[in-house]
């Protein structure tokens, strides 16, 4: 029986996350936050303090690790090794580490599996930048989120705790990690050919959903 597969790609900030989380419970199927895997990776270089531009170092670096989720029942937990991790990935100097390390295919084909195995048995949404394109070219449906780079900034700041925030640097690092994603030749974020596109920069999460529920019951 082929399980059901949604993808949302898009670029940093344009809702895909929340989105994601409310479609999957809206469906009634499990959510994969992919990025948080390139986020693991990131966060074991720092950790383990690697010389991850060399491959070799890469290769060796790669062989040994071991990530995973554990889906409870409203949110993801990304397992290394055996330890929760989730909490330590969201600070901006990991952000972009996972954007310039992603950039490697050696670090893109290390998590091909992982993402592919829970598809086999699951339904699910599926969130990331090669969703559509790379890792499940045969997706029920694909969606391609994106917004304009001022509204995507501004809702990343407003999430953030810290008092010491600042919107430029926001609006900077999203920019930069845009290029990287982008730009990059192995995977690049764009969307796939048969993507549906959905401008979020004046819509609400609801319109959003709405637009994207009635998509996939026509699937
Ligand atoms: O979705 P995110 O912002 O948590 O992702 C962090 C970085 O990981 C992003 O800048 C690029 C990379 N990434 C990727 O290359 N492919 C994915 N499917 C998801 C994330």
């Amino acid at each position: 029986m082929r399980t059901r597969i949604i993808t949302i790609d898009g670029p940093a900030g344009a809702g895909k996350s929340t989105v994601s989380k409310l479609l999957s419970k809206e469906l009634n199927c499990v959510y994969v936050d992919t990025g948080a895997l390139y986020r693991g990776v990131a966060f074991e270089i720092k950790r383990q303090d690697i010389d991850w531009k060399n491959d070799a170092v890469l290769e060796n670096f790669l062989r040994d690790i071991d990530l995973n989720f554990v889906m409870e029942k409203d949110s993801l937990i990304l397992m290394s090794s055996g330890q929760d991790i989730t909490n330590f990935i969201r600070i901006p100097e990991i952000s972009m580490l996972a954007s310039s390390s992603s950039a490697k295919p050696r670090v893109r084909a290390a998590l091909l599996d992982i993402q592919r195995n829970i598809a086999k048995t699951k339904d699910a949404v599926f969130e990331g930048r090669d969703m559509g394109t790379i890792v499940f070219p045969d997706a029920t449906v694909k969606f391609f989120l994106f917004a304009d780079l001022g509204v995507r900034a501004k809702r990343r700041f407003d999430e953030m705790p810290d008092e010491s925030k600042d919107i430029n640097r926001v609006q900077k690092e999203m920019e930069l990690r845009d290029g990287n994603d982008s730009q990059r030749k192995s995977a690049p974020l764009k969307p796939a050919a048969d993507a549906i596109q959905i401008d979020s920069s004046f819509m609400t999460i609801e319109q959003v959903i709405d637009k994207m529920l009635k998509i996939i019951e026509k699937a």
